[in-house]
């Protein structure tokens, strides 16, 4: 009957809790908005996100825009002008810019170990907060691979990047409550009338400057590409690959100007809060399931005598507990906690069975989803072997959550670094795992950690808490490395 619950939820970050309580109260299909529907199953998850579903995005992406006028893959709305946006950039995502984007990977990772333990040697080093070091990682890779410069927050000392990640965080869940209040037309309407002008002139000291660096590293990195004589002696990162794709239809060149810019910042806003997400609530989970970190070492070590032997190739996609563990810290820390709102066009759509009008908003919530016990049985429980056919395990199982769990989408408009970021993570996983050993700091464990908890059957488990904001905002948790000496 009304928007406000949903609105007062977005309002105070938990709206994906509200979500999950609602499915739990009212069946697997609740009207949560006049104008919402959201569904909690594996086929009416295909039926709205798959490539024959009748619908487009909603217009809450508008809202997510940070100028009514810039257009990226993302902020496409209409099907026909993304589907021609993906086709263009998909051209930059091949096996070869994978392969040459390794590289940079591997440099950031291995400069991110060595200063973890700089100063403390062979002992613990002092508590940190895993999500903020996690953040510089993922950060400085996309900056150094999209701008051609690496932001450099993972570096000691002053450097006023560093306060990007969460600043941006702050910025989207300002704009998530207004998406998904009432106001959300009137939003878009006065866009173009004056309130993109205001947006702009608000915008927090960090975030200017942040922009700034973002266009000059932009420029610099385009003379550079026009400078290189050939393919072979040009800077072999992403923008490389971005600006140098092809439109086969016209032979022109994909992307320039704005275009160019708008990719690349999108790149870089997709990629790394999604990724950082994964790896702060696997690290949350694997200090507090000692026999799944035990089980994920023994499988890297056992494939890897060497940290330095780690790249990306058949042994590492051999890792099958490795890639079990990231998909189990994908199922229970989304990188998007509530529904990816579709909107239904003109002659409606299907959905598991039911017909629902052009104009309906539908959607799935990935956390929802992943702690629905129907499907999971002990959802509660971070437990990787769920995703490994074995003795107990059949291939059945496995195929039955797996038709439920769809971390970077299905369709046209799923993700389009996939292979990108499964690349990072097993990376960064597997050599952290190689090299350190870590635990939760006592004193966060004991105290701010404890409300990292949840209630099952009476009994407390560890459960990540995290706040819904379109992305998922998340702190800690806080943790000691050690140099493991093998
Ligand atoms: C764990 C890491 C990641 C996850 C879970 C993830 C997940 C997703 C999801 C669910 C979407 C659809 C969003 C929507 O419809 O609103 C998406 C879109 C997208 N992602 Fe990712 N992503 C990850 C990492 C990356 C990385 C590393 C890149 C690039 C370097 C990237 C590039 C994109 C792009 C360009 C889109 C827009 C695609 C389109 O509109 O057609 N993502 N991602």
């Amino acid at each position: 009957m009304s928007p406000w619950p949903s609105t007062l939820h977005a309002w105070k970050g938990d709206r994906h809790l509200w979500l999950e309580h609602c499915f739990k109260e009212y069946g697997d299909k609740v009207r949560v908005a006049p104008d919402t529907v959201l569904f909690r199953s594996p086929t009416a998850y295909r039926d709205i996100y798959g490539s024959r579903a009748n619908v487009r995005r909603a217009d809450f992406y508008d809202a997510l825009k940070r100028e009514e006028n810039q257009y990226s893959t993302i902020t496409y709305m209409d099907n026909a002008s993304h589907h021609k946006s993906r086709r263009l950039l998909d051209l930059a995502f091949t096996n070869k810019s994978l392969r040459a984007s390794a590289d940079f990977m591997q440099q950031h990772i291995d400069r991110w170990h060595e200063l973890l333990t700089i100063d403390s040697g062979d002992d613990w080093t002092p508590p940190f907060n895993f999500t903020d070091r996690v953040n510089f990682l993922v950060f400085d890779i996309l900056g150094d691979i999209c701008y051609g410069k690496s932001f450099r927050t993972m570096e000691p000392g002053e450097n006023s990047f560093k306060a990007i990640p969460r600043a941006a965080v702050r910025l989207t869940t300002v704009l998530y409550a207004i998406a998904k209040s009432p106001f959300l037309h009137l939003v878009i309407y006065l866009r173009p009338r004056g309130l993109s002008r205001l947006f702009r002139a608000i915008r927090p000291k960090q975030i200017v400057v942040f922009d700034d660096f973002v266009d000059s590293s932009i420029e610099q990195r385009i003379a550079r590409e026009i400078t290189a004589r050939s393919s072979a002696e040009a800077r072999q990162d992403m923008f490389h690959f971005i600006y140098n794709a092809k439109d086969n239809e016209t032979g022109e060149a994909a992307f320039r100007d704005e275009r160019l810019v708008a990719e690349c910042r999108l790149l870089v806003i997709a990629g790394s809060d999604s990724t950082s997400v994964t790896l702060s609530g696997l690290f949350f989970y694997l200090s507090h399931y000692t026999q799944a970190l035990n089980s994920l070492r023994n499988e890297i070590t056992n494939t890897f005598g060497m940290a330095e032997d780690i790249a990306p190739g058949s042994k590492l996609l051999s890792c099958k507990y490795l890639r079990a563990a990231i998909d189990e810290a994908m199922r229970m820390s989304p990188a998007g906690l509530s529904e990816l709102p579709r909107q239904v066009l003109p002659g409606g759509t299907e959905i598991d069975g039911e017909y629902f009008p052009e104009n309906t908003i539908v959607g799935t919530a990935a956390w929802c989803d992943g702690f629905n016990d129907q499907v999971y049985g002990d959802a509660a429980v971070y437990r990787p072997e769920r995703w490994l056919v074995d003795d107990t395990n059949s291939a059945e199982d496995v195929s039955r959550i797996r038709a439920n769990f769809h971390p970077f989408g299905i369709g046209p408009h799923n993700c389009a670094g996939t292979n990108f970021a499964l690349q990072e993570l097993m990376l960064v996983v597997a050599k952290t795992v190689h090299r350190f050993d870590f635990r939760l700091a006592s004193e966060w464990a004991k105290g701010a950690g404890l409300r990292h908890r949840r209630v099952i059957g009476g009994k407390e488990v560890p459960q990540f808490q995290l706040q819904d904001a379109y992305i998922t905002v998340r702190d800690g948790p806080i943790l000691q490395f050690r140099r493991r000496h093998i």
